[in-house]
């Protein structure tokens, strides 16, 4: 059982939350998580559901596992590096989350977390949602790549010949459990 940090941004892509979620609780694994302001707003706009259902249904899956903190808490354990957490991953993650991270500013629980799982070491995983990209994204993301984060746009794929959106979803998100060291049914590897 693994102790993942989840924080989620107001990018668009909330579903890859929501379907990452749902399958590291149905894993068995603990889900500490995190939402910007935005990122609930975003959430909630893209899901069409509150936050407060979509958390009643992660807690049918699995409530001992599931840990919700607000952004602005800075004092909860998740900001400190003496919590031992295996990784964290920033999904979706938007370009002004991607900025602060890549420049330290750790003002909120979310980037002072992952500012944290730079320090120690730990990973991170960064799934980051924008396009076109603009040189300031694509140096932000070649920074942090160079310490190790994990860049993972949420880019379909068509090799696995997808028949569904959720398909091609649940693909991604079997592509960041792999990332992030899970075994997972969603996970296909490329067999020619
Ligand atoms: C519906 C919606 C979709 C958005 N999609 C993106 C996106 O894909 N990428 C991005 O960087 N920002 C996107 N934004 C803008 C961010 O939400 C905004 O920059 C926000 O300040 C990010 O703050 P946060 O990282 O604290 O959530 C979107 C905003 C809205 C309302």
């Amino acid at each position: 059982m693994k102790k993942i940090i989840v924080g989620v941004t107001g990018a668009s892509g909330s579903v890859f939350a929501h379907k990452l979620i749902e399958a590291l609780l149905e894993l068995g694994h603990e889900v500490h998580l995190v939402y910007t302001d935005n990122g609930q707003k975003v959430t909630e706009f893209e899901l069409d559901n509150s936050l407060t259902s979509l958390l009643e249904h992660y807690g049918q899956i699995n409530r001992e596992n599931l840990y919700l903190y607000e952004n602005g808490d800075l004092f909860s354990r998740i900001a400190s590096g003496s919590y031992g957490v295996d990784a964290m991953v920033i999904v979706p993650c938007s370009m002004g989350t991607l900025a602060k991270v890549a420049h330290g500013i750790s003002e909120h629980l979310i980037t002072r977390a992952a500012d944290v799982m730079i320090k120690e070491n730990r990973k991170l995983v960064m799934v980051t949602r924008e396009s076109p990209l603009s040189s300031i994204h694509l140096e932000n993301m070649l920074k942090l790549s160079k310490i190790g984060v994990v860049i993972m746009p949420p880019v379909p794929a068509f090799y696995n010949k997808p028949s569904t959106l959720e398909e091609s979803i649940l693909l991604s998100v079997g592509r960041i459990l792999e990332l992030l060291g899970i075994d997972n049914p969603h996970h296909r590897v490329w067999r020619a």
